[in-house]
């Protein structure tokens, strides 16, 4: 158990960026210390962390250790490093996203030749602003989606998740998870089913572990007991992440994520995603286009360090499915919640709503 709450996923520590090790959790709390931007490309890599608006504050640090180390800094080089950094995990656009983001607010001092030193301190700066504002976002998007949800249930809920996507997918408080838990907060929360999501049991080991420290009650399922639970009339909502939306609403999440859509649209649940509009790739018309990662089978044929199946045993192991716009009730962000006609203009419109004119729950 960590002594304090909140606890961060990932933070700076002088010139150190630490994270916890998510493949231990949840029966061993335990650092990483990563001293260079390669050090971050592995532990993402790895999924020590994981978590698609994690992943992108992760990608700010390493680009801050990559000026420092470069050599000589040129904008070709910066170039260089955010197209090899950005294949660290194809599917979650907000790795591409920061490192963009990175490269335009360095883009004079890079070209007025400062040092790497200063070039660092610059770029670090901004790195710890990017973790601030990603828990602000998430806090706000949390107090939008507790708003929407209180125009459809007038009752504690019964909420089924899938993945991870709290504290531990973010810099903080997390998305679809922060929705919960500010639904907890306003005591609306009667349970939550947690989707043990094989093969890496994000669901099992890093949701409950969030959840039991906030004393948050839950339930542990098998992926396959969710559209049962369903046909039982014991689950109210589904809500889940994003790891990439294409302009039209379409989105990839991880591997299962359709079936539940399609499970709860049967069922007349609703269904729906929380995620900063970081998340949305307005260069991508549909869900078609989004890249998604396959990982080695030898990571779903094996459980704990043990083989689960014959030794020759060929296996799948798609790591993200992408829901379809028409499957979704609705989409909370940081700028307000989308629901009924979800379509591209709309989701642009979205996008691009500055913050000071984000209107909540209104559908507009
Ligand atoms: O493979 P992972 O663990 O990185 O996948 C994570 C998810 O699919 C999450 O639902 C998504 O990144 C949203 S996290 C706020």
């Amino acid at each position: 158990m960590l002594s304090s709450l909140p606890f961060y996923p990932a933070w700076w520590s002088d010139n150190c960026y630490k994270v916890l090790d998510q493949l231990a959790l949840p029966s061993v709390v335990r650092e990483i210390e990563c001293h260079s931007a390669d050090d971050i490309f592995l532990v993402i890599q790895k999924m020590e962390i994981r978590g698609a608006p994690l992943i992108g504050v992760a990608a700010s640090a390493a680009f801050a250790f990559a000026l420092r180390d470069m050599g000589t800094v040129t904008p070709d080089r910066v170039a260089e490093f955010v197209l090899s950094f950005s294949k660290a995990r194809p599917t979650a656009v907000n790795l591409y996203a920061v490192l963009n983001y990175m490269e335009n607010a360095m883009s004079g001092d890079i070209a007025a030749g400062q040092s790497p030193s200063l070039l660092f301190a610059k770029a670090q700066d901004i790195s710890v602003k990017l973790h601030r504002a990603d828990r602000e976002r998430n806090r706000k998007m949390g107090e939008y989606g507790a708003d929407y949800f209180s125009t459809l249930f007038d009752k504690k809920i019964s909420i089924l998740t899938h993945c991870n996507t709290g504290s531990l997918a973010t810099a903080g408080y997390g998305t679809a998870l922060g929705v919960i838990r500010s639904l907890f907060e306003r005591d609306m929360i009667e349970m939550v089913w947690v989707d043990e999501t094989r093969p890496y049991l994000q669901g099992a080991r890093l949701t409950a572990w969030e959840l039991e420290q906030e004393g948050i009650p839950y339930t542990i399922i098998t992926d396959s007991t969710a559209a049962w639970l369903m046909k039982l009339g014991r689950v109210d909502a589904v809500i889940v992440g994003a790891d990439r939306m294409a302009k039209n609403g379409d989105f990839a999440n991880k591997i299962g994520s359709y079936g539940l859509a399609v499970a709860a649209q049967w069922h007349k649940i609703p269904f729906m995603t929380a995620l900063p509009v970081e998340t949305i790739d307005i260069s991508i018309d549909s869900g078609e286009s989004i890249p998604i990662e396959q990982r080695d089978s030898s990571e779903l044929l094996s459980c704990g360090g043990s083989l689960i199946a014959p030794s020759q045993a060929e296996g799948l192991h798609i790591g993200f499915d992408v829901v379809p716009a028409n499957l979704l009730s609705a989409i909370i962000t940081e700028k307000g919640v989308l629901y009924e006609q979800i379509n591209a203009e709309r989701v642009v419109d979205l996008y691009h709503r500055s913050p000071s004119t984000a209107d909540g729950v209104h559908n507009k």
